[in-house]
This record gives structure tokens, C-alpha cells and sequence, in this order.
């Protein structure tokens, strides 16, 4: 007879359940790290809970698809949910407990336009994927916030694929005080160097071949500024490359990997970044170096 093995994770839809029990684990003395992510998880997801826990003695990830940070055209309805088989991963992957809020618990209906209430996250939130997705990353920093209230972590583990996300959050808890440490984690990819991503299922077998131009344009971008090209000779080479594979690019660009401001006197890190519709999926990585 064979036995299975069940492994239990923790799952709070309450705020104040998850605020006792995060509570009586910073009483006992323990680090609390913060996973948030909208589910559908993959091994780009798992490595931040693995991460997390270098940094903590306890992990909390979160999933939540936030409505607030889709476009109205965008993909909020069919976005996965797939809660069992994500609350399987992060229990295997030694998470210590899930918070998993209804849209009402997170934008509750108790006020004057309340759900309208946001974060504006300034200029950041108008370049690259602000510009394609105007909202986009006040939705983030808003939801982001709400969730630092909630789960009052030491830490939070971010991925490093969504770039300007991460500058975007790390703003968030410089502007507003948070006491938590952000961290930033490499991007994990599959063999062909496409980044992990809950949006690569939309692509078909085809697609996901044609897909791997990506990375390697970004890793011709780096090489090109190298081997001292104009950052805008790279960037038109890499916007024509992507054309020709058939995808269909929103940018191709490099950037001040500190600021995403233009390439500059100033400018230490250079970070190449590409966003890119194929079929039904929009798909972004980066890569960065110092130069
Ligand atoms: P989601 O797309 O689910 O991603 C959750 C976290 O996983 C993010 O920090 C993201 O950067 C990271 N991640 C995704 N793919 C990765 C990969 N291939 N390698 C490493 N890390 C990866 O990002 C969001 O959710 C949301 O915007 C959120 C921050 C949760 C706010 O709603």
C-alpha cells in the first residue's frame, strides 16, 4: 500500500487571523519574510520563497490577483487561478503560511470612492510599461502598501524580471517609511533562456520558440554596448530583430539601471529591457551590467 504524503500549508483569507498568527511568531522572536505574488506559481516563484528564507525564519507569501493593476482591455478575468496546486509548491517549498484575501477583503466597499483610493507613484509610472499600461504600478504600489500593512514583514522578496516593479517598490518603502527590507531575486528562466513567466502558458509550442528571441536580444544588446555601440544603435538593432521574429515589440531599450533615466555621464549600470506582445501573451525581461 502506498502512503502519500500530504503536506499542509497554512492558509489565511482574513486579515486579522494571518495578523494573530504573524503576531505570535515576532513575539516568539522570529524573522518574518513576504513572498507576495498573484499565483499561478512556477519555479521563478519558488526561488523567492527560497530566497526569503535565507533572510528569515518564517515565510509568508501572498497571492492575489489585484484588479487594480490591469488595464481594462488586459487579462484580469482569465488571468490563472490555480490555488491547490500553488498551496502544494509552497508547502514543498518550506513556505509557513499563504495569504490568499478576496477582493473584498482587500478593496472593501466602507467608504466615499475608497475603492478608487491609490498611490500615485510619480513619473516612474508613466515610462516603458507605465506608458503601455497607464495605472499599471499605481495598482502595484497600492496593493503592495496594503499588503505591508497587513502582514507587517522584516522583508520582502521581490523577482528582479519585473524590473521597473522593483524600482517602483523599492520607492514605495522609501517614500512611505516602510521598515522593510526589499530584496531582489535573479530571474530564473527555462533552457532556452525565456524568462519564467505565469503569462508564457498563453503561447503555443511555436510561439514559445519564436519567444526565445528575448533573452537572446537582450544578451546582444549587452554585447553590442560592450563592444562600444550608441545605446540607440542597439536598441534599433534590437527592436528590428524582435520585428522580423515576429513579435511585436513595445520596447527594446537601454537604460540607467539605477534610475531608468537615459544612458548618462552618471550612469554606473546599464540595464537592456524589452516588452514584447506574441499571440496572446505580453512578455518582459531585462538583464543588467555594469559598465
Ligand atoms: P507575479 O507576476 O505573480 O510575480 C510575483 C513575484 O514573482 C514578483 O516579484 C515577480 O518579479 C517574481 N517573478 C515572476 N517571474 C519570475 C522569474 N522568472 N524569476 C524570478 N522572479 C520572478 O509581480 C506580481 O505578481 C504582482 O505585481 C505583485 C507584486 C504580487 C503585486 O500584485
Amino acid at each position: 500500500m502506498s502512503t502519500k504524503v500530504l503536506t499542509l500549508l497554512q492558509t489565511f483569507t482574513e486579515i486579522a487571523a494571518l495578523r494573530a498568527q504573524v503576531r505570535a511568531w515576532r513575539n516568539a522572536g522570529e524573522r518574518i519574510a513576504f513572498v507576495p505574488t498573484m499565483g499561478n506559481l512556477h519555479d521563478g516563484h519558488l526561488s523567492l520563497v527560497t530566497l526569503a528564507k535565507q533572510h528569515a525564519t518564517r515565510v509568508v507569501a501572498s497571492i492575489f490577483v489585484n484588479p487594480t493593476q490591469f488595464g481594462p482591455k488586459e487579462d484580469y478575468a482569465s488571468y490563472p487561478r490555480t490555488l491547490a496546486a500553488d498551496q502544494a509548491l509552497l508547502a514543498s517549498g518550506g513556505c509557513d503560511a499563504l495569504f490568499a484575501p478576496t477582493v473584498e477583503t482587500m478593496y472593501p466597499l466602507n467608504g466615499t470612492n475608497s475603492p478608487n483610493f491609490a498611490i500615485d507613484v510619480g513619473a516612474i509610472g508613466t515610462i516603458l510599461c507605465g506608458a503601455v499600461r497607464p495605472g499599471h504600478f499605481s495598482g502595484v504600489a497600492t496593493v503592495v502598501a496594503k499588503l505591508f500593512n497587513i502582514v507587517q514583514p522584516d522583508a520582502a522578496v521581490f523577482g528582479e524580471k519585473d524590473f521597473q516593479q522593483l524600482m517602483v517598490l523599492r520607492n514605495l518603502v522609501s517614500q512611505f517609511n516602510f521598515q522593510i527590507e526589499i530584496i531582489g531575486a535573479p530571474t530564473i528562466r527555462e533552457g532556452s533562456g525565456l524568462a519564467r513567466s505565469s503569462r508564457n502558458q498563453y503561447l503555443s509550442a511555436e510561439e514559445r520558440e519564436q519567444a526565445r528571441v528575448i533573452y537572446a536580444t537582450l544578451l546582444q544588446m549587452r554585447d553590442m554596448r560592450q563592444r562600444g555601440v550608441a545605446a540607440e544603435q542597439a536598441q534599433d538593432h534590437a527592436f528590428a530583430v524582435l520585428k522580423s521574429a515576429g513579435l511585436n515589440p513595445d520596447y527594446a531599450v537601454i537604460r540607467d539601471a539605477q534610475t531608468l533615466d537615459l544612458i548618462n555621464e552618471n550612469t554606473t549600470n546599464e540595464v537592456a529591457l524589452i516588452a514584447a506582445r506574441l499571440g496572446k501573451a505580453r512578455l518582459i525581461d531585462n538583464i543588467y551590467w555594469n559598465c
